[in-house]
């Protein structure tokens, strides 16, 4: 997939620069070509004759006594995409703040593709105000960024600071490079995760939506150039901070919200478990347990239905439909009775999981999906792609 396309992986002097080895490997598995520069720091980790001999091109250390005269410049001017895996809190300050000490930071400095930084380091050092001071820096100035994931660290410590899955990372490559930020510009809005409907100060009502899809579509939408916004409802999994997110606890709050920023939007992801049903009347004192309880419930405002009333030319709504039974059909019927231009039909036997099982429906055609959420999410908008691509909104 990554036929003829030129990756430089640069790799910096942290615990987890083992981990570009495979990094590498797949990188080349998947048919691209990569060249590796390795920090100085980074050969203390690693030994840079690994990634010569999986890259099958020479590793570069430092700036001088190369086979290319001006290395930082050669190889800034060779790679398609440059990819800092793992990236030290060093580097990443580095680049920031424009130095170019070594031949990773002058690369930087001559860099003009796109680049994808990967953090990995211990959990104080990615808190310490300088270095989400850098990481923002670098934000503004187009470069990607792959949040750590939280866990056990290699220093003992627990939190965020870990690297992540190579396959993701590859994921983000692969988006990266096959759409060339083809949304750049598009404004979309998200919907995640589970609304709660209160019934007094200590109890709720609400569903098994966990937001990962919600998330994995906001994730998919931004690596493709969108300007995303999200609307969570409870979501289990940490929200990236890299697009804007609102938040939106119950249906009411939601319908609001969506109200809100659905007009300046072109296309409307809905994704988000809205409530049907809120309790009749909210009970601030708790509920004592006497008697059985019967709770009286009403139906809620129809978030899609409402919107896709306000809905202008070229705006897009793709709607998702939770269902247990006769999925397609029941995801059909949803479409058509709100107007909507997609939905996504998905099987209520995977609730809760990383796996989705769904079908994407647009006119007569569907197409069935299935995998980890993140990929599929791509999928998605891959189906909706020539369409906000299209539009002029
Ligand atoms: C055992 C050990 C592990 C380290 N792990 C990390 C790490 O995971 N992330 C990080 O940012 N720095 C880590 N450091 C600190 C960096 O190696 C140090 O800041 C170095 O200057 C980075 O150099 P470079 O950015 O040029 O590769 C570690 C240091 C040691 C001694």
């Amino acid at each position: 997939m990554l036929e003829n396309r030129k990756i430089l992986l640069a790799v910096s002097g942290g615990i987890a620069a083992y981990k570009a080895i495979e990094l590498c490997s797949m990188l080349k598995k998947s048919r691209a070509e990569v060249k590796v520069i390795c920090t100085e720091n980074a050969s203390q980790f690693v030994n840079p004759l690994s990634f010569e001999v999986i890259s099958q091109n020479k590793v570069y250390t430092t700036l001088w006594g190369n086979d290319i005269p001006i290395p930082h410049i050669e190889l800034a001017d060779w790679a398609n995409m440059i990819v800092i895996a793992p990236a030290t809190a060093n580097v990443i300050a580095k680049i920031a703040q424009g130095i170019g000490d070594d031949l990773l930071s002058s690369t930087m400095l001559a860099a003009h593709t796109p680049v994808l930084i990967i953090p990995a380091m211990n959990i104080n050092m990615y808190n310490n105000p300088a270095t989400r001071a850098n990481i923002a820096i670098l934000r503004e100035r187009g470069v990607f960024f792959m949040e750590p994931e939280e866990g056990l660290l290699a220093c003992g410590y627990k939190g965020k600071g870990r690297y992540p899955l190579n396959q993701e990372i590859l994921y983000h490559i692969m988006i990266y490079l096959q759409h060339e930020l083809a949304w750049k510009g598009k404004k979309v809005l998200i919907t995640a995760g589970a609304c709660r409907e209160d019934i007094d100060p200590m109890r709720f009502i609400t569903n098994h939506s966990t937001g990962k899809m919600g998330i994995a579509l906001a994730r998919a939408a931004h690596i493709m150039g969108a300007e995303v916004t999200l609307i969570a409802a409870h979501v289990t999994e940490e929200i990236p901070e890299y697009f804007k997110t609102i938040r939106a606890f119950n249906a009411y709050e939601m319908l609001a919200e969506c109200k809100k920023e659905f007009p300046g939007s072109e296309l409307l992801i809905m994704n988000a478990a809205v409530s049907d049903y809120t309790p009749a009347e909210y009970h601030k004192e708790k509920i004592k347990k006497n008697e059985d309880l019967t709770l009286k419930l009403v139906r809620t405002h129809d978030v899609l239905a409402n919107l896709s009333r306000i809905k202008q030319p070229g705006q897009l709504i793709c709607g998702f439909a939770a269902e247990s039974e006769n999925i397609i059909a029941n995801g059909k019927a949803k479409l058509q009775a709100k107007n909507l231009d997609y939905i996504v039909a998905n099987d209520l036997g995977v609730a809760g999981s990383n796996i989705t099982s769904c079908t994407f429906i647009k006119n007569e055609d569907e197409f069935a999906l299935i995998g980890p959420k993140f990929p599929v999410a791509v999928q998605i908008l891959d189906f909706i792609s020539p369409d906000i691509i299209r539009n002029e909104k």
